[in-house]
């Protein structure tokens, strides 16, 4: 009997029903402000002459971005439609998509003999699986990585549920979150005290962390952009 993939089923019955209003997608924020802030703090640590991969690229709005700034750049998820969007949209001679769930390491590892070692940005996608699958997802990240790839991971921390909570309590839930809920899809919240259990020492090097803001969409009534707190963190693999 086929198992049901509840992420490729509910991520893909988001992507396909956007109707890509500007707005709609809470995260999407304007690379300007996103990836920007992440593309300062990692470009020093990343060899340009490697690809880099953006792992769960959604739309491809930051993939995009990146591209202004490597040479090669493969946006990856687990959603055929948001694969499609960011075909349509954001594309750059020198960015490619295609599918790659982070829960299979055998297709990540097949990524990795076809490119060598990446680096890779992945913004947001990590607490959006159940902590019983970060332990594969980690593993599809050490094979991409290979042994000269960087990581750059931006996620909400630990600051982000008492955030969420005063902003609904005050405004309510702002739309683009709603959007989230009815695709059944169930958020949850990574610790950035946790990092070392998700990347243990023996295997992987933090060359810098700290706190950050996941810029959304989302313009407050104070006229003001909710900024998400959250944490980034810039590995790469223990050198033996
Ligand atoms: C919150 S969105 C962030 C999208 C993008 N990184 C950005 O910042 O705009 C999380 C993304 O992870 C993707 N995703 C969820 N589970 C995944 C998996 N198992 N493998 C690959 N991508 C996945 C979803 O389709 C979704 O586009």
């Amino acid at each position: 009997m086929e198992t049901v993939n509840r992420y490729l089923t509910s991520w893909e019955s988001f992507w396909s029903s956007s109707t890509e209003t500007p707005g709609e997608i809470f995260w999407d924020a304007d690379p300007a402000h996103a990836a920007q802030q992440d593309l300062v703090l990692f470009q020093s640590y990343a060899d340009p002459q490697l690809p880099i991969i953006d792992l769960g690229c959604g739309n491809g709005t930051q993939t995009r971005f990146l591209g202004d700034h490597f040479a090669k750049v493969i946006g990856t998820e687990i959603s055929p439609a948001a694969v499609e969007i960011s075909r349509t949209k954001n594309a750059a001679p020198n960015i490619s998509y295609r599918i790659l769930d982070v829960l299979c390491p055998a297709d990540a590892q097949a990524l990795h003999d076809e490119i060598g070692d990446a680096n890779l940005y992945m913004r947001t996608v990590l607490h959006q699986l159940s902590p019983a699958d970060h332990a594969t997802a980690i593993q599809s990240i050490e094979r991409l990585l290979g042994v000269k790839g960087v990581l750059y991971l931006i996620e909400l921390s630990s600051a982000a549920e008492p955030y969420f909570a005063q902003l609904i309590t005050q405004y309510g839930l702002p739309p683009g979150l709603a959007r989230v809920f009815q695709h059944e899809i169930t958020p949850g919240m990574l610790n950035e005290n946790d990092l070392e259990v998700l990347f243990p020492p023996d295997r992987f090097t933090v060359l810098r962390t700290g706190k950050s803001r996941i810029h959304t969409v989302h313009t407050l009534p104070t006229g003001e952009v909710a900024k998400v707190p959250a944490f980034y963190a810039i590995l790469r693999r223990r050198q033996r």
